[in-house]
């Protein structure tokens, strides 16, 4: 079978596609062949050894995937040959708060990923894919559509009526913003492009703020809430960001701090008024399978549609790592094998 690799060395010049012999179920596995995966900024950052400069190659990369059941292993009472399936980011994750060890068993770096034509997975590992849907679009939600749900739903226990802000217009905040109004909430988008802003006020932002136009966007989503401030923050901006997040937030609300895109570390944060005003500064790290399985539910019964930009074929996959590199995309782009 054909995989990609992440060969002997970090570097997008070194994702180089290779043979690997057909893998062969052993008990409680199944194989999928992989019909579409998706990328994430970590699948960049991966590829270039900023993500875990440690991590083992070669590597399968990327850690999001959809395909069919081609073949069961001896013991697996949970799929047959057929079933079309998402891979479980943290596979071994099932429900619950994680330990150490569920977080490390990722796809896409240390584990594997779904860059392949055919897959091995423990049968605990995969969750039906929702209705309705392609494989390409399939593909987009084990990390950015479930970090995005642990966000507003999970952890933000959003209430109809409440705000939320959700910045850029990446793969995480995309679906942060079709989850926050599936939920009934205000939602106020920021972007770096006006082109951007049209498209996600197309998709139901109530509110929006070039945030290269108004640097102080915290004072834009002050004044768009009646000088309060916002329920929830959709926080992917990280360091860069955080200190205006905090003057969006009202008092007991919440920063879900997701990524860290304008950076991951700073001295110079002032932490007063999370404490003045009690706000919740609440990590989010992707989400169990069973808050996999919930979501695909929610996006059934809702018909909720990932965006999917860019669709590239296995062939075309540097391009792929190129376009999210360049940071030009609306949601997802994904890459068809
Ligand atoms: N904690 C977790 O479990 C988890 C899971 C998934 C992702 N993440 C992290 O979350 C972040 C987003 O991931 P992603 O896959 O959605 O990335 P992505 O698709 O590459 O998002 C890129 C977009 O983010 C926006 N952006 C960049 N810098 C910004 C800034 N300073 N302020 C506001 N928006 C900014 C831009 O939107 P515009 O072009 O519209 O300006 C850009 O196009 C990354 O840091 C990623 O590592 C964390």
């Amino acid at each position: 079978m054909k995989v990609y690799e992440i060969q002997n060395q970090f570097g997008l010049e070194n994702l180089k596609i290779a043979e690997r012999p057909d893998p062969t179920p052993s008990h409680g596995e199944v194989v999928v062949r992989m019909k579409a995966a998706s990328l994430n900024y970590r699948d960049y950052l991966m590829a270039i050894g900023r993500y875990n400069p440690k991590q083992k190659l070669p590597l399968i990369p990327l850690s999001d995937g959809a395909g069919e059941i081609v073949q069961i292993g001896p013991g697996v009472t949970k799929w047959k040959v057929g079933d079309k399936v998402c891979a479980n980011f943290a596979q071994t994750w099932l429900d619950g708060a994680p330990d150490v060890d569920m977080l490390r068993n990722t796809l896409g770096g240390p584990l594997d990923g779904t860059l392949c034509e055919l897959r091995i997975f423990g049968e605990h590992g995969l969750v039906p894919m929702p209705e309705n849907i392609s494989f390409a679009e399939a593909s987009t939600l084990p990390c950015a559509a479930l970090t995005a749900y642990t966000a507003i739903v999970t952890h933000g226990n959003i209430q109809p009526g409440a705000t939320v802000v959700v910045q850029g217009t990446g793969g995480v905040s995309i679906f942060a913003l079709q989850f926050a109004k599936m939920m009934g909430a205000k939602v106020i988008a920021t972007s770096s492009s006006d082109d951007k802003l049209k498209k996600v006020k197309e998709l139901g932002a109530d509110e929006v703020i070039n945030y290269n136009e108004k640097t102080n966007w915290d004072r834009e989503v002050r004044k768009m809430t009646n000088m309060k401030g916002a329920d929830l923050i959709i926080e992917v901006g990280g360091a860069g960001t955080l200190q205006k997040s905090i003057s969006s937030t009202k008092p007991w609300g919440t920063i879900a701090l997701i990524g860290v895109l304008a950076g991951g570390e700073s001295n110079n944060l002032s932490l007063f008024p999370i404490l003045m005003q009690g706000i919740r500064v609440q990590g989010i790290i992707v989400g169990s399978r069973r808050n996999f399985e919930d979501m695909n539910k929610a996006i059934s019964v809702n018909g909720i549609k990932p965006v999917v930009d860019e669709v590239y074929s296995f062939e075309e996959t540097p391009k792929a790592y190129e376009t999210l590199k360049a940071g030009k995309h609306f949601g997802k782009v994904c890459i068809e094998i």
